[in-house]
């Protein structure tokens, strides 16, 4: 049984005090259970959110961080700072991460290697661009990042991590996968879990989908087997529109 994780991504959206206020908001109608619900602020507010979630269901990790413990890295946040903080989660890969931030496949297996060391649940994204999915190259894609990204990691430590599935060409754009094509490209990325790690390692691995998740459309999505909640970009800033997402999740 896997359970779904329904994860907000606010990207480089909100103050502290804006982060606050949106946890008690949200935490006014409390949470349905059996799902995990996880808040990925910018890093300047974990935090605020950290505190004002503090006693909540309410799980919150960071958007990024680097595999080195502690360096000469200006600007980098290391793995046991974030543990440190209380932070229980991390998004790895994000494709704005990738594309604006130079990020590749090999960065990407090093920080899962640093987030497993240190017990953070790791959300690693993937998901082909526009171009790629036009020219047929999706499955290599999707197959490529997920094998890079697993390298090294065996099928003992391979429980915490959560692949997101997040095609480029749907996030922020309005335009969302539709469930049978989400479904299509979570089939590709667990058979290629599978021939890596073994099919008790696929079968407990959550695949999420992310990519203009809404709360008309997180239900449709939701429903199908194959996908195991979601990671919401802009619909995760307002805490009702998150809320009836987090609700629509079966
Ligand atoms: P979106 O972003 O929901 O705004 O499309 C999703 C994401 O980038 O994680």
């Amino acid at each position: 049984m896997r359970i779904p994780l329904l994860a907000a991504n606010w990207k480089m959206y909100k103050t502290p005090a804006e982060a606050r206020s949106f946890v008690s908001t949200f935490l006014q109608s409390p949470p349905p259970p059996n799902k995990e619900i996880a808040i990925f602020p910018p890093a300047i507010d974990l935090p605020a959110v950290l505190d004002a979630a503090k006693g909540s269901v309410l799980h919150v990790g960071a958007q990024n961080m680097y595999f080195v413990d502690e360096g000469a890295f200006t600007g980098e946040i290391s793995a046991p700072m974030l543990v440190a903080a209380g932070a229980t989660h991390v998004l790895i890969g994000h494709s704005e991460r990738r594309q604006y931030f130079g990020e590749t496949d090999e960065l990407v297996n090093k920080k899962l290697l640093a987030a497993l060391r240190h017990k953070l649940v790791p959300i690693v994204c993937v998901g082909e661009h526009l171009d790629q999915r036009d020219n047929g190259e999706t499955d290599a894609v999707l197959r490529r990042q997920t094998s890079r990204a697993l390298e090294n990691i065996d099928a003992a430590e391979v429980a915490p991590i959560v692949i997101a599935y997040e095609p480029v060409w749907a996030i922020g754009t309005g335009k969302t996968a539709t469930p049978e094509i989400a479904a299509e490209a979570h089939a590709v990325i667990r058979h290629e879990v599978a021939q890596l790690l073994g099919r008790p390692a696929s079968e407990a691995m959550r695949i999420l989908y992310g990519g203009s998740v809404k709360p008309d459309n997180a239900a449709q999505l939701c429903a199908q087997p194959e996908i195991d909640g979601a990671l919401v970009g802009g619909a995760s800033l307002d805490p009702v529109s998150f809320g009836k997402i987090v609700a629509a999740a079966p």
